[in-house]
């Protein structure tokens, strides 16, 4: 089975997977973090980190949010694994790069993390903030190179943050460089669901798009929930007004 959550924050918000242990996962299971993992925070506190997320007992794939020591990422040794180039922080525990692709039990994924912090101001550069958190051109190049080798359609997307529409019509909150980046997702790629964390709340945002954070998702092949015609109705209308640059009304979610 494959499971996706969101941030995690090394063991701040680690409780959550505890549900987890109680399915006797094995290795063929999978759990995705969608951003601010945080094993890889500081050198002192990888070894509990790792000794804890191990004890979950599944494999374990997470994309970079915005609070990562970027620094000890990149400094883990490259692999290739499930299709996707990935850093190998443990034998069971694997960091997915930006714009790669995973294929995990026949579905594919494009993994695109990183966001903004909003926070920065009060943290410390290379300490506890690193300039690396921003999504790049760079990044949406890779992501373009491997979807056009999948004909722009993919299972799911997972990011950490979302994209300017979802930030400013639904959140309303601020948008940002790297919301920005995550535009061209609805333009170019074809997906059944796109998953993301960041925002530290769990909600449905429409049918083919949740933000998760303490909720842990498993992926059948049912529909994730279901939504009503009219609240269907209302993202269109303000899919429209958006790309005519006007601002609807709040969307009310339940
Ligand atoms: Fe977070």
């Amino acid at each position: 089975m494959i499971y996706i959550t969101g941030d995690t924050h090394g063991d701040y918000d680690f409780d959550k997977l505890l549900s987890l242990k109680e399915k006797n996962l094995s290795y063929d299971d999978y759990l995705i973090i969608a951003g601010d993992a945080a094993i890889c925070w500081s050198k002192e506190e990888l070894p509990h980190f790792l000794n804890l997320y191990n004890s979950i007992g599944c494999t374990i794939l997470f994309i970079d949010g915005n609070h990562e020591n970027f620094e000890m990422l990149n400094n883990m040794p490259l692999v290739e694994y499930k299709g996707a180039l990935m850093h190998k922080i443990d034998e069971h525990i694997f960091h997915i790069l930006r714009g790669e692709i995973l294929t995990l039990e026949g579905k594919t994924f494009l993994c695109l993390g990183g966001a903004h912090s909003i926070d920065k101001a009060y943290r410390t550069p290379y300490v506890s903030w690193w300039p690396e958190e921003e999504i790049t051109e760079h990044d949406i190049d890779n992501a373009r190179c491997n979807l056009a080798k999948v004909n722009n359609k993919v299972d799911y997307v997972i990011t950490h943050c979302c994209d300017t529409f979802t930030v400013m019509n639904v959140f309303r909150f601020r948008k940002d460089r790297s919301t920005d980046m995550l535009s061209f997702i609805d333009r170019e790629v074809e997906y059944k669901h796109w998953y993301f964390g960041h925002y530290h709340f769990d909600r449905k945002i429409d049918k083919k798009r949740t933000c998760l954070y303490q909720d842990i998702v498993a992926l059948d092949d049912k529909q994730p929930f279901e939504i009503s015609e009219n609240t269907l109705k209302t993202m269109d209308e303000s899919m429209d007004n958006f790309d005519e640059g006007k601002v609807s009304k709040p969307i009310k979610l339940k």
